[in-house]
């Protein structure tokens, strides 16, 4: 089989929900972590910290946020407000939770099927590994934000060039202090989010959702 060429992998990534428990070599994960490492960053600060998380260490930082959720014990390092995406940014959120959650069977007003599909992200769907993605504090954040974004898509791309799948997930930010505690992580450093990967089990029901994207008009303009 040939590799695969830049365009498939960028085309065929998409966010995996459903993985098997298969737990992937460690050398595979040091060669995404190597990719990775090669993301631009501002001035080449590359501020990242990232934590792995695997067997005893991603059971308990799971069952910490779990825990911290039954208490809505939220402790999130960076602000979330569904209510400040307005206009077409809104309208595309809706449609992700409107296709994401048809792919799973949940009606729109089945609130206990929609917690269970909330509460898995904390089980990381099920992947036996995640990277928690840190940042140190500087300025407003959003500069060095950026670099952990750019961090976060090479790592993706990594995983999807080597067979593998990977989902971002905001969500795992919003349970910083039990994740800080159980890692022994100082409170200097920031949770931004947090990314589950693995193996796809291909038998999940959502796990081949396929998020549209919007025409390139309504993203882009030219100027001469
Ligand atoms: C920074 C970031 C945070 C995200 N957080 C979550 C999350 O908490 N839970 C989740 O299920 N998906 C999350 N996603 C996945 C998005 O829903 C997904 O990227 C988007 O719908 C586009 O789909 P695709 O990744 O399959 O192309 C996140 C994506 C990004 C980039």
């Amino acid at each position: 089989m040939t590799d695969p060429t830049f365009a498939d992998v960028v085309r065929t990534r998409c966010s995996t929900r459903h993985f098997l428990a298969t737990a992937v070599d460690p050398r595979q994960i040091q060669g995404i972590l190597e990719d990775a490492q090669r993301a631009p960053s501002n001035c080449n600060t590359q501020p990242w910290q990232v934590h792995i998380v695997s067997g005893r260490s991603r059971e308990a930082v799971s069952e910490a946020m779990l825990e911290a959720a039954d208490r809505q014990a939220y402790s999130p390092d960076f602000s979330w407000d569904d209510a400040a995406y307005t206009g077409v940014l809104g309208e595309r959120r809706q449609e992700q939770g409107k296709t994401y959650y048809q792919a799973l069977g949940i009606a729109k007003d089945d609130r206990e099927a929609r917690v269970k599909a909330w509460r898995d992200n904390l089980r990381f769907f099920g992947a036996p590994h995640a990277a928690f993605l840190f940042m140190p504090e500087v300025g407003d954040g959003v500069r060095v934000a950026s670099d952990i974004g750019m961090y976060a898509q090479t790592f993706l791309l990594s995983l999807t060039s080597r067979g593998l799948v990977g989902v971002p997930q905001t969500l795992l930010g919003m349970f910083a202090d039990p994740v800080r505690e159980v890692l022994g992580i100082g409170s200097e450093m920031k949770l931004l989010f947090g990314i589950s990967f693995g193996y796809e089990d291909v038998s999940g029901l959502s796990a081949r959702v396929r998020m549209e994207r919007a025409p390139l008009a309504e993203s882009v303009q030219f100027h001469d």
